[in-house]
């Protein structure tokens, strides 16, 4: 028959998962986030990568069995080739390479950034797909461009951050304010209840669609250290104005840049993807300015935008579909970094 059953395998970063997909319809995604990194304030890439190798059996049994299928009914698997860390990387490819071996069926490299961006098609009632073409923007810890979209396979991104990603500086600004880690969904919610305006950061100038979130984080510093010499206690009693007028800073940059290249490519349609897309300020700037006909804003669920496995088995889907394999049998599996 020609039923197609792909086994996703994502371990770039701190998260093991796997998921199994019908087509495009997602019949599992079992997700294991890595509690070991809280305590150091960030990813300690020995740890995660120690983290996966215990978790990986573990989590694609579970995918397994959440979607009722047995390891034999695979018609191909699909694993994150980069980009990521290299030991995280190693895991998942070392699994999926000999797991497809075992069970000789086609193995898929996928690429990490594409499946941000193809994570819109995975079926589900509570998402709509865009449109081709469209402007993928991809927002995360480890990454910030904006990708012209015109095909499942036709992608060039036409601007990216030159320092730190925009989640990085959520993270690294939480730290100064000695908020936990992962600090973004925690500024989130403390600037929900704080006035953006109440304090002001400047934003960067950067030619083109490119960005820059250094500059801010830096800015942020200084206003910080300037403010606890003359009071100790002032991170603690302006914590939910500081967050909001930060997050207001970074969610205009942001804005700022997407309108730029609406303009320069005349593309509407814009779906965001990676962590930083559950943030409330961005959603209810993209959803405003739908209403407004500025643009069409495409948001995914939540379990989509983070780093997932249902990405990666959409992506193996479209490439399955194309015979695109990698060639395990050959050992040519391929990383990057
Ligand atoms: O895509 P992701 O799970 O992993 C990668 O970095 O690839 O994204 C994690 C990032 C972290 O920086 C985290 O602080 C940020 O997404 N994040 C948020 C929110 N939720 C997660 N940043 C701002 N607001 C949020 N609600
Ligand atoms: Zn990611």
């Amino acid at each position: 028959n020609d039923s197609v059953y792909i086994l996703g395998i994502e371990s770039s970063c701190d998260d093991t998962s796997a998921a199994v997909l019908h087509h495009r319809l997602p019949l599992s995604n079992v997700i294991a986030t890595q509690k070991v990194h809280e305590a150091y304030g960030g990813v300690v890439p020995e740890l995660a990568s120690r983290a996966h190798q215990k978790n990986i059996v573990p989590v694609v049994y579970q995918a397994l069995a959440e979607a009722g299928i047995t390891a034999k009914e695979l018609s191909a698997i699909a694993y994150t080739q980069g980009p990521g860390l290299m030991g995280s990387l190693l895991v998942g490819a070392s699994f999926a390479k000999s797991f497809a071996m075992a069970l000789n069926i086609p193995l898929i490299e996928v690429n990490h950034m594409q499946a941000h961006l193809l994570a819109h098609f995975i079926e589900d009632d509570a998402q709509k797909s865009p449109t081709f073409p469209f402007l993928g923007i991809t927002i995360s810890g480890g990454h910030t461009q904006i990708v012209k979209v015109d095909s499942a396979f036709k992608m060039d991104v036409i601007g990216e951050t030159l320092d730190d990603a925009i989640g990085e500086a959520f993270d690294k600004c939480g730290k100064m304010m000695k908020l936990d880690y992962p600090a973004g969904p925690i500024i989130d919610k403390l600037a929900a209840k704080g006035n953006p305006t109440a304090f002001r950061f400047s934003k960067p100038k950067v030619e083109g669609l490119n960005f820059s979130f250094s500059g801010l984080k830096t800015a942020v510093l200084y206003f910080l250290q300037r403010e606890t010499q003359k009071n100790p206690n002032f991170i603690e009693e302006h914590i939910k104005d500081i967050c909001a007028s930060f997050q207001y800073t970074a969610v205009s940059i942001l804005m700022d840049k997407i309108n730029a290249a609406i303009a320069q490519t005349g593309i509407k349609n814009i779906a965001i993807g990676g962590g930083v897309s559950a943030n409330s300020a961005i959603r209810k700037a993209l959803l405003e300015a739908d209403a407004k006909n500025q643009l069409i804003a495409y948001i995914p669920k939540f379990e989509y935008c983070t780093d997932n496995a249902a990405m990666i088995a959409i992506v193996g889907y479209y490439k399955f579909k194309e015979k695109d394999f990698a060639q395990h049998k050959l050992a040519q599996a391929r990383l990057t970094i």
